[in-house]
């Protein structure tokens, strides 16, 4: 047998025996160095904040010693929105999911910058965390802010937003939690609408049945103040698990 054949009888038998096993990643990752204070930010940090994949279902309560709204933000990036948006809203538990590692430290670094406490952090593949880590209809909210667009068409398979990834965020979303999805690429706010519109159980939350204005509680980010200034669009869509 070569080697195709070999790992294709592999992932024949992990399927069989229902092992999830995903092709196509919506990331690469990149082996960035951490700065001096995202290191330190880490090692102080990591002990209360991190969250551990291979630690399996999480008890929301435990971890955060009480019971409250709980939003997951997928892909932060360096954690800039996840962390306003976590001190803005102390009433309510904030977990961030980031593959990337210097992301991580940063976003630690600003928490601690900002004194916020009501934020958990996990540096792992977010389809990996939803299916393992959370239970089902649990979730307030999540939200996927400016998704990497994958510009070429052959690579739009790698987008995060597709009908299977929402159907099984739909599931981890309590009845009444909000699906919040923002991006500056217009292709990739029609792939997403058409995804949403399509996909059963939800409720747009858009007057005109397509986009909203930006919502208050998602901080303008630099680059998008800048992006305003050239005349480039945001598009912000919401949608509520009805069912
Ligand atoms: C274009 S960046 C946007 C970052 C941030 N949301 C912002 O608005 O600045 C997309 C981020 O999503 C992360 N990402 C992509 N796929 C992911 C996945 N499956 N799980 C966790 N993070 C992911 C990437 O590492 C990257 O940091």
């Amino acid at each position: 047998m070569n080697e195709k054949q070999s790992s294709q009888t592999n992932l024949n038998e992990a399927q069989e025996q229902g092992r999830y096993i995903r092709k196509i990643r919506s990331f690469v990752k990149r082996e960035g160095r951490l700065t001096k204070g995202q290191a330190a930010a880490l090692e102080r940090s990591w002990p209360t904040m991190g969250l551990k994949h291979e630690d399996g279902k999480l008890d929301l309560v435990e971890v955060f010693g009480r019971d409250a709204d709980t939003i997951i933000e997928i892909g932060f990036g360096m954690g800039h929105s996840l962390v306003s948006m976590a001190a803005a809203a102390p009433e309510k538990n904030f977990i961030g999911i980031e593959v990337h590692r210097p992301g991580v430290g940063a976003c630690l670094m600003e928490a601690e910058e900002q004194g916020v406490t009501n934020l958990r952090v996990f540096e792992h593949d977010a389809v990996e965390v939803l299916q393992d880590c959370i239970a089902d209809n649990t979730l307030a909210g999540v939200q996927i802010f400016f998704p990497d667009p994958w510009h070429k068409k052959r690579h739009h398979k790698r987008r995060l937003v597709q009908p299977e990834f929402v159907e099984h965020l739909r599931g981890k979303l309590r009845v009444g939690g909000v699906l919040h999805l923002a991006t500056d690429w217009e292709n990739y706010a029609e792939h997403m609408l058409a995804v949403m519109q399509s996909a059963a159980k939800w409720e747009n939350l858009s007057a005109t049945n397509d986009y909203i204005p930006r919502p208050e509680e998602r901080p303008l980010t630099k680059f998008e103040k800048r992006g305003e200034r050239l005349g480039h669009g945001v598009w912000d869509l919401k949608f509520r698990r009805v069912d």
